[in-house]
């Protein structure tokens, strides 16, 4: 029993890139904080990132189908990713979409999020705290606490 948690472009730098929009939680802290989560419903996390979309989508292909759920901050990518759009249309199991910081409040580039189409829902603009909110989403959906 697992969940993924995917990480996009220019994510690996978190922490270091901008920490007055993205907090100081680095990946590895963000992936400790889900597994808290987690733990305590037997559940793993599966954590994968990538600054390639092909790779990311290998990724969702292979561990997707067998995964109890999705979470997914794609970056820039959830602007304009049609491919990972696509992907995530094929892939039955909840997703939810994170954007740490308030993407509406900032440049209009970052307004259009071309997956919102295809995810159970977005959590976007709560910080890092968003990664958590999204696993405990998930792990009320797992016990039927979620619908
Ligand atoms: C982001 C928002 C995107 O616009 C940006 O390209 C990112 C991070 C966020 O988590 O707030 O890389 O997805």
């Amino acid at each position: 029993r697992y969940i993924l948690l995917v990480n996009g472009p220019n994510l690996n730098r978190l922490g270091v890139r901008r920490p007055d929009v993205y907090g100081a939680e680095t990946l590895a802290d963000i992936r400790r904080r889900v597994e808290q989560v987690t733990r305590a419903y037997g559940v793993e996390v599966r954590a994968f990132q990538s600054n390639h979309e092909g790779a990311i989508i290998d990724f969702l292909q292979a561990e997707g189908p067998g995964a109890l759920g999705l979470i997914i901050n794609p970056g820039a990518l959830g602007h304009y990713g049609w491919a990972l759009r696509d992907c995530l249309e094929d892939i039955h199991i909840p997703a939810v979409e994170v954007h740490i910081s308030n993407v509406h409040k900032r440049e209009p580039f970052r307004h259009q999020l071309v997956l919102a189409g295809v995810v159970t829902g977005q959590v976007v603009g709560l910080g890092t705290y968003g990664y958590e909110a999204a696993a405990r989403y998930l792990m009320a959906l797992c016990t039927g606490a979620g619908d």
